[in-house]
């Protein structure tokens, strides 16, 4: 079975929008040290690209979670499958997500890092579907607005493919 894909955003659009991300958040935390987390698998290639262009220091680590469902929507119940290797307690902590789509994932992981007393927590989505929201939640820093299609590349997949995508695209199934 293929799947159709019409493109939505090409690579040099989200360059350019990341770069401007970028320096928003370098001037934000401008003397301070920002710890990057971001979420597993979705958001890696974003905080690749995101944290080669934040001008104050960096440091990284990596969560997964898992929420039930099936490849396209996403249910409710959610758990930790990785932890940070790295405790945030006291750190300026920055989520790094593909897109909040329910806002549910955000919303725990939020009141999750939240808990474990950071100096200051900030959420950074490359791609948001207001639409879809169940919750109430924001990113402070997104990159696009999207409407309610479901999309694929730059490290989003459908059904664990295409996140290599180096650009982002609408898929047909
Ligand atoms: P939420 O908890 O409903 O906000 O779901 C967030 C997660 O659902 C994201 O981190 C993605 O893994 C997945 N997701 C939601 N919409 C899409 C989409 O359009 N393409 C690929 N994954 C998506
Ligand atoms: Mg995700």
């Amino acid at each position: 079975m293929s799947e159709k894909i019409q493109m939505l955003f090409s690579e040099k659009e989200v360059d350019r929008r990341i770069n401007q991300i970028a320096s928003e958040i370098s001037e934000k935390y401008q003397g301070k040290e920002l710890h990057l987390v971001c979420v597993l698998k979705g958001g890696v290639f974003f905080m690749c690209e995101l944290a080669k262009r934040i001008s104050v220091p960096v440091t990284m680590d990596f969560m997964a979670l898992s929420s039930y469902g099936n490849s396209t929507e996403s249910s409710g119940y959610i758990t930790m499958k990785k932890e940070l290797d790295e405790s945030i307690e006291g750190k300026h902590v920055l989520i790094v997500e593909d897109i909040v789509d329910s806002g549910r994932t955000l919303k725990y992981l939020s009141a999750e890092l939240n808990r474990r007393n950071p100096a200051s927590l900030e959420l950074c989505t490359l791609l948001d579907k207001p639409e879809r929201r169940v919750t109430e939640i924001k990113a402070d820093y997104t990159c696009f607005e999207i409407p309610d299609k479901f999309v694929v590349g730059y490290g989003l997949d459908y059904a664990q493919k295409y996140r290599n995508l180096p650009y982002i695209g609408i898929i047909e199934p």
